[in-house]
């Protein structure tokens, strides 16, 4: 793919090591907008590692992420945040005894350097109160709009995760293990909100769930040891024998 405007996110020849351990090995990869990719690979095989390279949590020893062909080596992470490249989930980023609808607005107002003005009723910004309206709405979360989020079922604070991370209308979303520590019931409140997502916005979804993979993803990277093992549509990847054999075990079988 040509380097330029409207590419989105590419990674070029990213490694990284953990003393001798190399977690990511050379590693390519392309996030056009609307790109919903997965990536599937054992505990340890560098995925979340990948998802901090992108974020600028961490820094690759080698190769380059690039925004729309900008390398990103020299932009903080919270810049990246600015520029569009959005992680979640940290449920620790909620403040649980605020609302919803301050959490939105906390978040929004810090991104425009109006950190210290959010409590203050006159200075509510109307466009702001329409961006958090809007992905509230998104995600079903109108109603509870005033609860404290303290008070809201797990899944459902993920879900105010994702609005909140919306709101700072993002163009790349890395969602590391979305499903983690969600009570069965309430997966499929995830799934769709996840479904709901922008169709412009380039996804990258990291998960075990196979059948969350599979109901999101066009396209799934296999990772492992720091490598790609395979790639390809869901399709592909279901009936590739390699793949099957080493890191999905039964999980075809159904
Ligand atoms: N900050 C770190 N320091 C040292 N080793 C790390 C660090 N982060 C991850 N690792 C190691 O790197 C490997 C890849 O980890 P990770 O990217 O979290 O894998 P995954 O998300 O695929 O389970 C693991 O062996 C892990 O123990
Ligand atoms: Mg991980």
């Amino acid at each position: 793919m040509p380097v330029g405007l409207g590419v989105g996110l590419q990674l070029r020849g990213l490694c990284k090591s953990f003393g001798g351990l190399a977690v990511a090995q050379d590693l390519n990869l392309d996030l056009p907008p609307g790109a919903r990719t997965a990536l599937i690979g054992p505990n340890g095989a560098g995925k979340s590692t990948l998802a901090q390279l992108i974020t600028g949590c961490l820094v690759p020893d080698q190769g380059m992420v690039m925004l729309d062909g900008v390398d990103l080596a020299a932009v903080s992470q919270a810049a990246r945040v600015k520029r569009g490249i959005a992680k979640t989930f940290q449920i620790t980023t909620l403040f649980a005894g605020l609302s919803l609808r301050e959490n939105l607005r906390l978040a929004v107002q810090e991104q425009r350097g109006q950190g210290a003005r959010w409590f203050g009723r006159a200075d509510r910004c109307p466009e702001v109160e329409e961006i958090i309206e809007f992905q509230l709405a998104r995600f079903g979360l109108l109603g509870l709009a005033d609860q404290m989020v303290g008070r809201l079922a797990y899944g459902q604070q993920r879900l105010v995760e994702l609005a909140l991370t919306l709101c700072l209308q993002p163009r790349v979303l890395v969602l590391d293990e979305p499903a983690a520590g969600v009570p069965m019931g309430e997966i499929p409140m995830i799934v769709e909100a996840l479904e709901g997502l922008p169709k412009n916005l380039a996804v990258l979804l990291i998960d075990h769930d196979m059948d969350l993979v599979f109901r999101l993803a066009q396209h799934i990277v296999v990772m492992v040891a720091g490598t790609i093992l395979a790639q390809g549509t869901p399709a592909e990847i279901a009936t590739n024998a390699t793949v099957q054999r080493l890191y999905l075990g039964e999980a075809f079988d159904a």
